[in-house]
């Protein structure tokens, strides 16, 4: 019973089974919406998970572009430290550039788009500004961007697969331009989708931009994942913390790691002068997962949606500067 045009989503904690459902009908929970919501609890069944496409060759990138020290070899060395009076403003036009790329290409982030085309176009728009994509040999990672389709946690491989009305997708986006890697990543809906998948990527959102408040000088680096659990937590979310931010810059990833969930040990002050991501990834479920064989695909355990937005930031005198905007 409701006057409100958007539809209800049950609550984090539900109520006991003779208690009066949560959705005010006066109905008791068991007679009500209980049927339903362990429904949208339980775990996904095979049919209804993402499937493995098929995967293309490897993209060139023009022989002009600079690239990073692990691009042929796969292995990242130690990196190589430019002009250091201009870091910050190198920093600042590479952080940039992702945020542009990863705005291009979330809006070609339509029904019926194949996840490989996606890379191709990301690609394009990385060497169009002269830039490399760092995740491009990383590790022997085999595509220009990760795209990570509902229950992909992260990592995932641009392949065959096409978009569907009612997907979320992670794009997560990474340049390497004048010497230094700026990395950002948003989830994107493709056509409409379902409240709770909406109610997801806000919270998530809403998670990355507390954690970046949350950033001092000063202060020990657990203040971020403090930040981000307890608004997660509110929402019934899972905080997955098997991967975490990470310094950046002139290297991909380097300390300090930055966890989205309270750790109480992760006492490392947070400097000014800092460059480091914040990429919380939630789960609507457990935060339990899975490998896929590809070797890089983590999917939740339960099948179950996971959402993730990221940032590059910079820590200043009394706070962050977030750099991954266009
Ligand atoms: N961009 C990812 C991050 O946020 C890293 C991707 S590395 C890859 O840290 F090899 F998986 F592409
Ligand atoms: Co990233
Ligand atoms: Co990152």
């Amino acid at each position: 019973m409701s006057t409100s045009t958007s539809p209800l989503l049950p609550p984090a904690k539900l109520p006991g089974p003779n208690e009066p459902c949560w959705c005010g009908s006066g109905t008791k929970y068991k007679k009500c919406h209980r049927g339903e919501d362990s429904q949208a609890r339980a775990p996904v069944p095979a049919s209804r998970r993402v499937q493995p496409g098929v995967v293309s060759p490897r993209r060139p990138v023009p022989a002009h572009i600079p690239r990073p020290d692990y691009a042929e070899t796969g292995r990242p060395g130690p990196g190589v430290l430019g002009d250091p009076t201009t870091r910050l403003t190198r920093m600042r036009r590479a952080c940039r550039a992702a945020a542009e790329v990863l705005q291009v290409t979330g809006a070609a982030a339509q029904p019926g788009i194949t996840t490989d085309a996606l890379d191709a176009l990301a690609h394009e728009e990385y060497i169009r500004r002269g830039g490399y994509p760092s995740t491009l040999g990383y590790h022997g990672f085999p595509k220009s961007l990760c795209t990570s389709v509902n229950e992909v946690i992260l990592h995932g491989i641009p392949d065959s697969r096409a978009l569907e009305d009612g997907d979320i997708v992670n794009l997560d986006i990474t340049i390497y331009l004048d010497g230094m890697h700026g990395d950002c990543s948003a989830t994107f809906p493709v056509g409409k989708i379902d409240a709770a998948s909406e109610q997801l990527l806000r919270v998530t959102r809403e998670c990355l931009m507390l954690g970046i408040e949350a950033v001092r000088p000063g202060l020990p680096i657990n203040v971020i994942g403090r930040a981000i659990e307890a608004h997660a937590k509110r929402h019934g979310y899972g905080v997955v913390n098997a991967y975490c931010g990470h310094g950046i810059g002139e290297v991909f990833h380097r300390s300090p790691q930055v966890c989205h969930a309270f750790d109480p040990h992760a006492t490392d002050i947070i400097e000014e002068g800092m460059f480091f991501t914040i990429e919380p990834m939630l789960t609507m479920g457990a935060i339990h997962h899975r490998d896929w064989d590809d070797g890089w695909t983590v999917v939740t355990a339960d099948g179950r949606r996971s959402a993730q937005f990221e940032h590059t930031i910079f820590v200043t005198r009394d706070g962050a500067e977030i750099l991954t905007q266009v």
